[in-house]
C-alpha cells in the first residue's frame, strides 16, 4: 500500500498520524487523532512532543446541531471585529468546552474524557440522535480546557485547514466527524516543527506522515 493508504489505516485503528499543511499556509505539522481513540497518555504525548493547542475539530454539521458557533462571529468585543489572519480567510475557532464530569478540565485525564465524550456527541448526532444545545449543555460547560473548532460548510472544497484535513480522514475511515488536533512546535527554537524534523518524529515512533497536498488529491 502507498503512504497515504497506510496512514489512514493507522487513522482507522487510532492514529496518530503526523499531517504538514502547506509551505504557503501555516506551514504546520499537527499530531491528528480521531477523538474517540484518545486515551490520557495521548494528551501526554500531545502536550510534551507536539506543544501547541490541543483542539477537537467537528464538522459543520455537528456544530451546527448543538449550537457551536464560530468564536469570531460571536465575541462582542473589537479584537474580533476584522480577522487579518495571514494564513487563511477566517480561523475555525468555536467554544473552549470541559465535560461537566471533570474538575479543573485541565489534567491529562480531564481533557482525554472532555476529547472522548465530544467524539460520542458527534457520533451520536451523526447517527440521528436527537442532540440540541440544551443536550450539548447538560454535558459539557464553557469555558473549558480543549478548544473545540468547527470546520467548514463544504469541507475541503471551502477551506484547507488541518480542521478540514482531519475531517476528511476521518469520514474517508467512517469515524465520527470529531478529530483532535495540536501543532508540533520545535523544543529549541520555539518555531513550528519543520518537515524534515516532523518526520524525524514520525519514523522514530512509527507514526505516518502525510502531506496536505496527498490528502487533498485522494479526499477532496
Ligand atoms: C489551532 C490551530 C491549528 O492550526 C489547527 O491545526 C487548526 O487550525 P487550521 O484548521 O487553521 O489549520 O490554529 O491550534
Ligand atoms: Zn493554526
Ligand atoms: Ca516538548
Ligand atoms: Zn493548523
Amino acid at each position: 500500500a502507498g503512504r497515504l493508504d497506510r496512514a489512514l489505516a493507522a487513522f482507522r485503528a487510532g492514529g496518530p498520524v503526523l499531517v504538514h499543511d502547506f509551505d504557503d499556509r501555516e506551514g504546520e505539522t499537527d499530531l491528528v487523532y480521531p477523538a474517540g481513540s484518545v486515551a490520557p497518555a495521548d494528551v501526554a504525548r500531545m502536550r510534551n512532543d507536539a506543544g501547541g493547542l490541543i483542539c477537537v475539530a467537528v464538522s459543520d454539521a455537528v456544530a451546527d446541531a448543538v449550537g457551536l458557533p464560530f468564536l469570531a462571529d460571536r465575541i462582542d468585543h473589537p479584537a474580533a471585529a476584522s480577522h487579518d489572519l495571514g494564513y487563511d480567510d477566517r480561523s475555525s475557532f468555536s467554544l473552549p468546552v470541559n465535560h461537566r464530569d471533570t474538575f479543573t478540565g485541565i489534567t491529562d485525564d480531564d481533557r482525554a474524557r472532555t476529547i472522548t465524550e465530544l467524539a460520542s456527541m458527534a457520533a451520536a448526532v451523526e447517527g440521528g440522535v436527537d442532540y440540541d444545545p440544551e443536550a450539548f449543555a447538560a454535558e459539557f460547560r464553557a469555558p473549558g480546557h480543549v478548544h473545540v473548532l468547527r470546520g467548514a460548510p463544504n469541507g475541503l472544497d471551502d477551506r484547507l485547514g488541518h480542521t478540514e484535513l482531519g475531517l476528511a480522514m476521518a469520514a474517508e475511515t467512517d469515524q465520527p466527524p470529531a478529530v483532535v488536533v495540536c501543532e508540533m512546535l520545535d523544543d529549541e527554537t520555539g518555531a513550528a516543527l519543520s518537515p524534515a524534523a516532523a518526520r524525524e518524529y514520525a519514523d522514530r515512533h512509527g507514526f505516518p506522515y502525510v502531506e496536505g497536498e496527498e490528502l487533498i488529491e485522494a479526499l477532496r
